[in-house]
């Protein structure tokens, strides 16, 4: 207990005014009625100046902070959740040339303001935006048109089954950068958002050089200000979407974790734990991927993977309300909300003039922004 040990400590802190009084003071039945001690004794307020007052009053509120309010706070900075290990076994495999039949293509007009175009199904097929083999599947912004109106043509797909909880391996073989682009893989219920949550696991922007970012977003009473595991940095701790305009609660990752650095490595593996106790993210680059991920026969343990890249734990956060029947996104936008920022897309990434007369003037600088993928893989537990 140390020194808050409200038993073994309390007379070492109390004023020399509290010591028992000296014998002499009792003096008769008076003293005797009113507990042994005379009834205007220097231990009777009545009789205390101001001053004194105000001293020991002082001091009883130093013993109550001290003594309660202090390990009160302790405990509760260190309230964390119980991870424990989960059994997991797996439930979906999104991979092949049939990775496409598993996903909706949205059409739909951004709904975060992009530049962009997304392609229904049979776009996609007709420009070849959109394409699997037996070995990937990619999504790509369009390269070929000089001048667009409106927004360039590119994808956006969300998978048809939703899952409330769950363990996500994403095997990423490239990730999408460049001036203009705003690229996510990620977890949300696009319909009913943000009232059944968002989680970001892989988003950047433009250059994509700055490392990714995992954020979540929801609605009022899901703040992460409290004790985490995880090697990621903070960027902000309240998710709820009406704070500083919907910025979310982000975790920011070094550079090799996205764009130009990660791709030359050849990608790498993103799992993504979504369970009552919180959220997890961690970031495997693709020559040290954990053998229980990359082993067909055995089923992944993120108990065994060490401190995560970000955690999103329960404490301040009912996990379980805010997030629900998710769908898997994958989507390149352009400009919007977040890729056209003037502090992003000028001042970070030192893109030129506007971000809209960029991506509509220059088809030949998308080369880059593509997304390919592996596998994904869903594990649930049993
Ligand atoms: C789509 O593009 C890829 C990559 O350039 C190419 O391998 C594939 O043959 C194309 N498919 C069609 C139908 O054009
Ligand atoms: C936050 O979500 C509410 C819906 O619950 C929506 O009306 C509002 O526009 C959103 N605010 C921002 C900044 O995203
Ligand atoms: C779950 O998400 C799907 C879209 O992915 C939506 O159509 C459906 O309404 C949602 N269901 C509930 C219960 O929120």
């Amino acid at each position: 207990m140390g020194r808050y040990d409200p038993v073994s400590q309390p007379q070492k802190n109390e004023p020399d005014t509290f010591a028992p009084p000296p014998p002499t003071y009792y003096n008769g039945p008076v003293a005797a009625a009113s507990g042994g001690f005379p009834s205007r004794s220097k231990f009777d307020p009545r009789g205390w100046s101001l001053r004194k007052k105000i001293l020991a009053g002082l001091a009883v509120a130093i013993v109550i902070v001290v003594v309660i309010v202090g390990p009160y706070e302790g405990v509760k900075q260190n309230r964390y959740p119980n991870y424990y290990p989960l059994k997991y076994s797996l439930k979906d495999t999104y991979q092949g040339a049939n990775f496409f039949d598993n996903f909706e293509y949205w059409s739909a007009p951004d709904p975060a303001q992009g530049f962009v175009h997304y392609l229904d199904a049979a776009g996609a097929k007709w420009s070849n935006l959109s394409y699997a083999t037996d070995t990937s599947a990619v999504i790509k912004v369009d390269t070929t048109y000089p001048n667009t109106v409106g927004g360039r043509n590119s994808i956006r797909i969300q998978s048809k089954k939703t899952y409330n909880d769950g363990l996500f391996i994403f095997d990423i073989l490239h990730s999408p950068y460049g001036c203009g682009t705003w690229p996510a893989l990620w977890l949300a219920d696009a319909y009913n958002w943000p009232t059944n949550g968002e989680i970001d696991v892989v988003e950047a922007n433009n250059a994509g050089t700055f490392g990714n970012q995992m954020t979540l977003h929801t609605t009022k009473g899901c703040t992460m200000g409290v004790k985490r595991k995880q090697t990621g940095s903070v960027i902000a701790k309240d998710c709820y979407n009406v704070t500083n305009n919907n910025q979310g609660c982000g975790v920011q990752a070094p550079p090799a974790t996205y764009g130009p650095e990660f791709n030359a490595n050849g990608g790498g593996v993103y799992a993504a734990e979504l369970r009552d106790a919180g959220i997890r993210v961690w970031f495997f680059p693709r020559d040290s991927i954990p053998t229980d991920i990359t082993d067909p026969n055995a089923t992944p343990d993120p108990s065994t993977w060490g401190e995560a890249l970000a955690d999103f734990p329960s404490t301040d956060c009912d996990i379980a309300s805010h997030f629900r029947n998710q769908s898997i996104i994958a989507n390149i936008d352009l400009c919007g909300q977040l890729g056209g920022q003037v502090s992003l897309y000028n001042e970070q990434s030192h893109c030129p003039g506007t971000c809209t007369d960029f991506v509509a003037n220059n088809p030949g600088a998308f080369n880059e922004a593509y997304w390919e993928f592996k596998s994904f893989k869903v594990y649930q537990a049993s």
